[in-house]
């Protein structure tokens, strides 16, 4: 099976059912669906397919620019964040890079897939003992292991944990020190009420790299939109001349000039959130074969206490699917992860845990 959520396809085809008869809750998409204004603006555009968008996509980067307050030369846009992981992973060539234990696993992927097995990957395992976070040990490991690189979420994924603001901040003064490139993904920090955003430290080092995701947000996962940013303008031009060309099609390219300042979907995606949030962080806790770790943004990470039972597969005989952990390095079979979806979809998953779990 994919190593990614989302896959109704290839489970639906295993089940010999139809896709669309699944309830996703393993892709981490907002719910309320793309903004009209991006539905308006592709129609709108219909013959942008008959030519080439600019190859240099100056226009979304002067839009991202302006949105984040800095020079658009801090700025590459690319086909999702995942162009951008594997074009900084590209560009810095790592020889040895420490990734955070659990964590998004294109990471990992592109680092092998740049080094041809030259580069050392050494885990830092986010222990359950300590609440899966990362804290200032980590700095201490930075100083022993050395490496040239450094990859880590917020909020992190699978967990949907949100790490502490000052040691973030140390984070990023140890790796400016230190010449460690801190790749930070902030690929779900957009569903946080309160910006923790640390583009604004941009202006202060040269080895912090911001990625960005506009696919979760704002549910435009098939279009395709991400950008990085860094105050490392030499690194990002480099990138850009390394980039395939037009690797971002010209409706997404379009979607990202209108997305950013769409304060109202960005509000009733907020509020939505806090809404279904808070339901099923209660109602989920509320099992005793569960435990939940508190949710940030819109996924929530739980362990099911009943050793061997499959939760993943229960959950299917109701037409649900939501995303096992099992795959992702320092969790096992027990763990899971489910996005926050409508409220009918809520309720629906918690019904059919409360069966699944009665039937035990
Ligand atoms: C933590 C994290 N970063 C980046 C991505 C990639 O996002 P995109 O769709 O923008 O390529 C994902 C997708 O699941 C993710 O979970």
């Amino acid at each position: 099976m994919s190593e990614h959520g989302g896959n109704t396809v290839e489970v639906a085809q295993k089940m010999g059912i139809s896709a669309d008869s699944l309830i996703d809750f393993s892709a981490n998409i907002n719910p309320l669906g793309a903004p009209e204004r991006v539905k308006a603006v592709i129609k709108n555009n219909l013959s942008r397919i008959e030519k080439y968008p600019d190859v240099e996509y100056r226009h979304l980067h002067q839009v991202l620019a302006n949105a984040h307050q800095c020079e658009s030369a801090s700025v590459m846009a690319g086909n999702g964040a995942t162009e951008l992981i594997y074009a900084v992973v590209r560009y810095l060539k790592p020889k040895r890079a420490l990734l955070l234990t659990p964590g998004f696993a294109e990471y990992r992927r592109a680092l092998q897939a740049f080094s041809n097995g030259q580069v050392e990957i050494v885990d830092y395992p986010l222990r359950e003992e300590q609440g899966f976070q990362p804290d200032m040990h980590l700095l201490e490991t930075l100083a022993e292991v050395q490496p040239d690189c450094l990859f880590i979420a917020t909020p992190n994924n699978p967990t949907g944990l949100m790490p502490d603001q000052l040691f973030l901040q140390a984070l990023v003064d140890y790796c400016e020190q230190q010449a460690i490139a801190l790749i930070v993904d902030e690929a779900f920090i957009d569903f946080l009420p309160q910006s923790e955003s640390l583009i604004a430290r941009i202006n202060t080092t040269r080895h912090l790299y911001i990625l960005r995701s506009l696919t979760k947000f704002f549910a435009i996962p098939g279009l395709r939109l991400g950008y990085m940013v860094s105050g490392d303008s030499h690194g990002i031009a480099r990138m850009k001349s390394q980039q395939e060309p037009w690797s971002i099609n010209a409706f997404a390219a379009l979607a990202g000039e209108v997305l950013l300042d769409d304060h109202q979907y960005i509000a009733d995606t907020h509020r939505w959130l806090k809404q279904q949030q808070q339901y099923l962080w209660t109602q989920l806790s509320a099992f005793d074969a569960l435990t939940v770790w508190p949710p940030t943004v819109n996924y929530l990470f739980f362990r099911c206490n009943r050793q061997g039972f499959n939760l993943q597969q229960a959950l299917l005989e109701h037409r649900i699917l939501i995303r096992h952990c099992k795959n992702y390095p320092g969790l096992n079979e027990n763990y899971y992860r489910v996005a926050v979806r409508s409220n009918a979809e809520n309720q629906t998953l918690i019904n059919a845990l409360h069966k699944v779990f009665s039937h035990g």
